[in-house]
């Protein structure tokens, strides 16, 4: 990395107007809107949302990131707090002021989005995953988001690639949300569920001390092959919604979730996210 030039080229930077930006970010007024129910709780897809999906992904992908996966598998230590697969782009909101505002808007005359849209916050970043990516401390496995409505643009056309939804299946219910696990410790079914989840760190993270937090995170990580996971004797998958290419999936991050990526499949997978709050 180290230069001598002294000079920088123009060339080097990518470089938009804000029309061309609003281009990038611009909805298709011929997109389908869905909103479907499911037994977790409900979802809205909207296909052929983008005028430009390609453009919005070559805008994003000239971002650079640190790959949290590759650094741990290497040895290194990462300060990225993020369990998320593969990498990912923290982007400012500041590019996505009418992607945010426009996909927010149909969320909210959908009933999944109870703000005004004037309170909303917006937070921007991709997820990307690739051929050869390590899984670390199994997160492949469902985890939740707190208090925000999450947007997935799929900016990628790839095989058995999506978000997939899980619930923890008892005797005498099903459990969707780690709120619900946390009230229901004191049942045994939920119990080995619950250390299930902890020994996967993908736990709750309200039913849990800061001590025992703490001394979870302090263990190493476990790096291995990533895994087309579709569950386990713990979690049961009620819900696969393949990432479709120019679609758009909105989901409560309070229901547990996971990406779902076919190892196999030689292809990147590309999504930019809205997280709205
Ligand atoms: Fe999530």
């Amino acid at each position: 990395m180290h230069s001598t030039s002294r000079r920088i080229t123009l060339d080097k930077f990518s470089r938009y107007t804000s029309n061309e930006l609003e281009a990038i970010c611009e909805f298709n007024p011929d997109m389908e809107v869905e909103l479907h129910k499911h037994e977790g709780g409900k979802y809205l897809k909207i296909r052929n949302v983008l005028k430009r999906p390609d453009d919005l992904a070559e805008f994003c992908s000239k971002f650079p990131c640190q790959d949290r996966n590759k650094s741990i598998e290497l040895g290194q230590s990462s300060p990225i707090k993020s369990k998320a697969p593969g990498f990912q782009q923290p982007i400012d909101d500041i590019y996505f002021t009418s992607l945010n505002k426009q996909i927010a808007k149909i969320g909210i005359q959908n009933n999944l989005i109870k703000y005004n849209l004037s309170d909303i916050k917006y937070r921007n970043y991709t997820n990307c995953c690739y051929p050869g990516m390590k899984a670390v401390a199994e997160n492949y496995k469902p985890h939740v988001d707190f208090f925000s409505t999450a947007a997935n643009f799929y900016l990628t056309d790839v095989k058995n690639t999506g978000t997939s939804f899980y619930k923890i299946e008892t005797e005498k219910r099903s459990i969707y949300t780690d709120v619900d696990l946390s009230r229901r410790l004191d049942d045994p079914d939920i119990k080995a569920a619950y250390d299930e989840i902890i020994s996967s760190k993908s736990f709750p993270p309200s039913c849990l001390t800061q001590e025992k937090y703490d001394e979870l995170m302090l263990e190493d990580d476990v790096v291995e092959d990533w895994p087309y996971w579709k569950g386990n004797n713990v979690w049961e998958r009620y819900l696969y919604i393949p990432a479709e290419y120019n679609s758009c999936l909105m989901y409560r991050g309070n229901i547990w979730h996971t990406i779902t990526y076919d190892p196999t499949v030689e292809d990147v997978r590309y999504s930019l996210v809205s997280v709205i709050r």
